[in-house]
């Protein structure tokens, strides 16, 4: 059992692989934190709560003036009732009061883990790989019941949370803020990981000393966004990339979102995640209920690296589902820098032949393809061949792209509708939109609204039977734009501030459908690059578009901080022309390989128009990419030199087994009279003895990690290797 409950003391202690996270129903029902950490034999109340008389901290009975909640480490705070800290949750009555008390009732522990209605969430396959328990709280006044749900994995050393409400009284409850997680840390000795970014830069890994106040990261855009990852972490203030503590929350979810970390007045640290409360209210009729998103917490006593290898098996393996979590993904072609919308059939077909040439295995038909599409200002919602680009129809295109014996794809931006098309002209009111207010338009086009069945369920349709009629193995879901003037036409007043979530939900249902009907076409999603690149989405769709910034040297830190959360066969990568068309740099197509090769690898440029040594290296490189993808697509990840500290960064994938590992080197600049550059390595076998193919050298895995391998000098700007090591 990885989950223990101790009658006599009310304690329950969760374990997860190497970790152990412990609280203990205390003084009236409160439920109090007591330890997250390195997995320990026993809790016998060595750091016991200790109780003082405080002053400004209100008392929960008279005659005890040393119990507050204001000084309680607690597992999930509400609010009203003397705690002045964050809460984790907040309602408001019909007599317009806020305070609620959330007191133990009851607990189950069962085995396994079970789903979140119309949620994404990790799985297991196995009862026996974890444990579960479900905590219920209420508030006897207003019959609310709050069930917290722990679930450990027996594998990881990761934690989930999530929160479910039931109204059981007889009056509405609008919920203000439903955190799905809490921990109340008993120091503030931590820095603050996050991975903030923008379009084109997309989580870069931020680091900052955390101080008495609030500090956070959040979107309120309608999606997980390129500006801020649903992802924070704790770490001692001595922890690396292969020491000291982490404590990790991961947010399965897609839509607003909020994390904070508080240190107050006696330095402890409250860390909170869950949904957005800003602009978001929920309204529980009697009987109704709500639930809320799972918060991943993951663990590490050994640094960056090891929290890195729990999300990484954790979400490829049980968080990523169908046909394609465990196999080898494709090396694809895509046409969208080649041509944009400017192509017709034949071009088409003619850079599918020549990457066919190449080895390459997929092609995939960016957008436009439908409607009227020749720029970004039309048709999204038009889901129709456009016959004047292809007059044959898709069906013809894929087929003759099948005969040449490569796979076909299509892109998708099925949440999205332009203001110039039919779809819009027949349902003006399907878009997100506040009556007699501005819709603004980004990037010319709105949001439909997926808080509506309706307008899902035509989505589902339109997209279905394009997906029927042709023999599409693998589509691109993009999504470019953030919601403005949030409302929904369907919805009451009072049920407004919903729109966010429900279309969250709503996209998640669609999502469901459609992955479910199609279990044969591989889904990577994309929103303008990486701003969906999120847990939530990865439920449905196992690859995601890393960035729309292709540069090979933009991507060495983008691909970094994706790392941190992320497994490498959720990235795309792929190369592209130069000058790059989003910096304008020009670096070799080695480089470039290199770099893209590192992810799900992928070519993005006009392969009919380059030269013939060009075309060479190419060949070269799928040629050896389809050698190393195993080992990069399944294997663990190292991170060696981060990019953000200097001139040059490396990594490395080495398979599960050890027997195989990949070795990448990237200098940004040149530098003149530069010291001489060697690299430890990691994640080898110590005793196995390791060729590296490209230097036809061979060393021990503990003389590479211990001494590490000179790296031969390098000259000019931009410059890489990659070796491949088998032992
Ligand atoms: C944004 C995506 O990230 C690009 O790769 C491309 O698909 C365009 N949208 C198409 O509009």
């Amino acid at each position: 059992m990885s989950i223990k409950y101790y009658d006599n003391t009310q304690t329950f202690h969760l374990t997860a692989k190497n970790t152990s996270y412990v609280f203990q129903v205390v003084k009236d029902g409160y439920l109090a934190h007591l330890y997250w950490g390195k997995r320990i034999k026993e809790y016998n109340h060595s750091n016991k709560l200790r109780f003082t008389d405080r002053a400004f901290s209100a008392n929960t009975v008279a005659e005890d003036r040393t119990f507050s909640l204001d000084t309680l480490p607690q597992e999930y705070p509400s609010f009203g009732h003397g705690d002045y800290r964050n809460p984790a949750f907040q309602v408001q009555l019909e007599n317009g009061s806020t305070v609620t008390d959330l007191r133990y009732v009851s607990h189950t522990i069962t085995k396994g883990k079970p789903s979140l209605e119309g949620l994404p969430s990790t799985y297991v396959e196995e009862l026996e790989e974890a444990d579960t328990v479900e905590i219920v709280l209420e508030d006897s006044l207003l019959d609310l019941k709050v069930m917290v749900t722990y679930t450990a994995f027996e594998n990881f050393d990761a934690i989930t949370r999530s929160v479910r409400v039931v109204n059981n009284g007889t009056e509405n409850v609008k919920l203000l803020k439903i955190a799905s997680a809490n921990v109340d840390f008993r120091d503030s000795d931590f820095d603050m990981l996050s991975l903030p970014g923008a379009w084109g830069r997309e989580r870069h890994v931020a680091r900052t000393e955390i101080r008495p106040g609030t500090q956070s990261v959040e979107s309120r855009r309608g999606a997980s966004s390129h500006q801020h990852n649903p992802f924070m972490a704790l770490l001692r203030k001595d922890t690396n990339e292969d020491y000291g503590e982490v404590f990790a929350f991961s947010f399965v979810y897609s839509g607003n979102f909020l994390s904070t970390v508080e240190v107050d007045q006696f330095g402890y640290s409250r860390a909170t995640m869950g949904i957005n409360p800003f602009d978001f209210s929920w309204l529980l009729e009697p009987k109704e209920e709500f639930q809320a998103p799972e918060v991943v917490m993951v663990y590490s006593s050994n640094g960056l690296s090891e929290m890195s290898q729990t999300f990484h098996q954790l979400y490829g393996k049980r968080l990523c589902r169908g046909e394609f979590r465990d196999k080898i993904r494709p090396i694809l072609i895509n046409n969208w820098e080649a041509t944009y919308f400017n192509f017709n059939e034949e071009k088409i077909q003619e850079i599918a032949k020549s990457g066919k040439d190449l080895g390459i295995e997929l092609f995939v038909l960016d957008d436009g393809w439908f409607g009227k599409r020749n720029d970004d200002t039309t048709s999204l919602g038009d889901w129709f061949v456009d016959k004047n680009k292809l007059p044959n129809g898709l069906n013809h295109l894929a087929q003759s792209i099948r005969d040449m014996n490569m796979e076909f794809g299509l892109w998708f931006e099925p949440e999205m509708i332009s203001v110039d098309s039919d779809l819009y002209r027949e349902h003006p009111d399907w878009c997100i939109h506040v009556p007699n207010r501005r819709r603004s338009e980004s990037r010319q086009q709105l949001v439909l609204d997926f808080s509506r069945k309706d307008v899902c369920d035509e989505i589902i349709s339109r997209v279905s039977s394009i997906l029927e009629c042709a023999p599409i193995t693998y589509v691109k879901w993009d999504m470019n734009r953030h919601i403005t003037e949030v409302g929904s036409a369907s919805l009451p007043p009072e049920r407004q501030r919903e729109t966010a979530h429900r279309y969250i939900l709503g996209l998640y249902r669609v999502m469901e459908e459609i992955t479910t009907k199609f279990p044969h076409i591989l889904f990577e999603s994309c929103s303008g690059g990486g701003g969906r690149f999120d847990p939530g989405i990865l439920y449905y769709m196992p690859q995601t578009w890393t960035s729309d910034n292709t540069d090979a040297i933009s991507r060495l830190k983008i691909q970094y901080g994706t790392s941190l959360v992320y497994p490498t066969s959720s990235m795309g990568a792929h190369v592209s022309a130069v000058p790059n068309h989003q910096v304008n740099r020009i670096t070799s197509m080695e480089v470039r390989g290199h770099v893209a090769m590192s992810g799900n690898f992928g070519y993005e440029l006009d392969v009919t128009q380059l030269s013939e040594e060009d075309l060479g290296i190419i060949a070269d490189q799928v040629e050896f990419y389809k050698e190393i993808r195993p080992v990069i697509q399944f294997g663990d990840f190292y991170r060696l030199i981060d990019p953000f500290e200097g001139n040059q960064t490396s990594w490395m994938h080495v398979s599960r087994d050890k027997k195989e590992a990949v070795f990448t080197y990237v200098k940004v600049l040149a530098e003149p009279n530069n010291p001489f550059i060697k690299v430890r390595l990691k994640g080898l076998d110590p005793e196995a003895r390791y060729e590296i193919v490209e230097l036809n050298e061979s060393y021990y895995g503990d003389e590479l990690m211990n001494i590490g391998i000179n790296i031969p000098r390098m000259s000019g700007d931009f410059t890489s290797i990659m070796w491949r090591l088998k032992a």
